[in-house]
C-alpha cells in the first residue's frame, strides 16, 4: 500500500486510523462488487483518497452542507467527511447514488466509521428542488451533460467543485457553448494532467 504524503501532513491520528478502517471496508467489498477499478487498489490512498481530500482545500467555514452526486464507494464524499475536523470545518455531507448495491455499501461503511452522513439512493435526474452550500463530483458526467441536470432537477448550489481528468479542456469549451460558467481551474495533486473545477456560478446562455 502507498500512503499519501498530503493526508499524513494534516490527518490526526484518529483520522488516519478511520481512512484505514474506511481502505480495509472498500477493499473487502470490492471483491465482490466493482467500487474501484482493481487495478488501482495498491494505491488507492494517492488514485482516490488524496485525489478527492483535495477539495477540502476549496471548502470554507462558510459552507454548511455537501451533496456528491454519484459517490459511488463514498468518493469524494466519505472522505471529506472523515477529514473535515482537521481542517476545522463542520458541514453535512450527503451522498447520492442510484445503486442500491453501492447504497448498502456506504451504508455498512459509514456505521462503521460512526459517520453522521445521509445516503440518498436516488437517480439524480429524479431528485427536485434541492439547496447545497457546495454541490461535488468525481468521475461522474462531463460539465455539460453534468449542468442540464442541475437545472433540470432545480439542484442549486453555491459552489461546484468537480474532479476532472485529461480532457477537461474539451468539456469547458463543450458546456461554454450553453453555459455562461464563473470557473475556477486548479492543478491536480495528484495527477499532472488533471484539475480540479471550482464553479462559483453558471447561467444557461442558449437552449
Ligand atoms: C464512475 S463512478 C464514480 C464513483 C465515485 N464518484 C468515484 O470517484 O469513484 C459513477 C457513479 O455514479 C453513479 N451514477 C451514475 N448515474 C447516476 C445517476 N443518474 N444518479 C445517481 N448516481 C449515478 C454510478 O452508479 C456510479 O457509482
Amino acid at each position: 500500500m502507498i500512503r499519501s504524503k498530503y493526508l499524513d501532513s494534516f490527518v490526526s491520528r484518529e483520522t488516519s486510523r478511520k481512512l484505514y478502517q474506511y481502505h480495509q471496508c472498500l477493499m473487502n467489498n470490492n471483491q465482490k462488487m466493482s467500487l474501484i477499478s482493481k487495478s488501482t487498489e495498491r494505491e488507492a490512498y494517492i488514485r482516490h483518497y488524496e485525489d478527492s481530500a483535495q477539495i477540502i482545500e476549496y471548502i470554507s467555514n462558510q459552507d454548511e452542507n455537501i451533496l456528491d452526486i454519484g459517490t459511488g464507494a463514498g468518493l469524494p464524499g466519505i472522505i471529506l467527511d472523515l477529514i473535515k475536523v482537521d481542517k476545522k470545518l463542520d458541514f453535512h455531507v450527503n451522498l447520492l447514488e442510484k445503486s442500491p448495491k453501492k447504497c448498502k455499501f456506504l451504508k455498512e461503511a459509514i456505521r462503521l466509521l460512526d459517520l453522521d452522513i445521509k445516503i440518498h439512493n436516488a437517480d439524480v435526474s429524479m431528485v427536485r428542488n434541492k439547496n447545497y452550500s457546495v454541490v461535488t463530483a468525481r468521475a461522474f458526467k462531463p460539465l455539460g451533460t453534468f449542468l442540464n441536470i442541475l437545472h433540470k432537477s432545480n439542484i442549486k448550489f453555491k459552489k461546484l467543485i468537480l474532479l476532472k481528468g485529461e480532457k477537461y479542456k474539451n468539456e469547458i469549451l463543450d458546456a461554454k457553448k450553453y453555459w455562461e460558467i464563473n470557473c475556477e481551474l486548479h492543478d491536480s495533486i495528484t495527477n499532472k494532467a488533471s484539475k480540479v473545477f471550482v464553479i462559483n456560478s453558471v447561467k444557461r446562455i442558449s437552449a
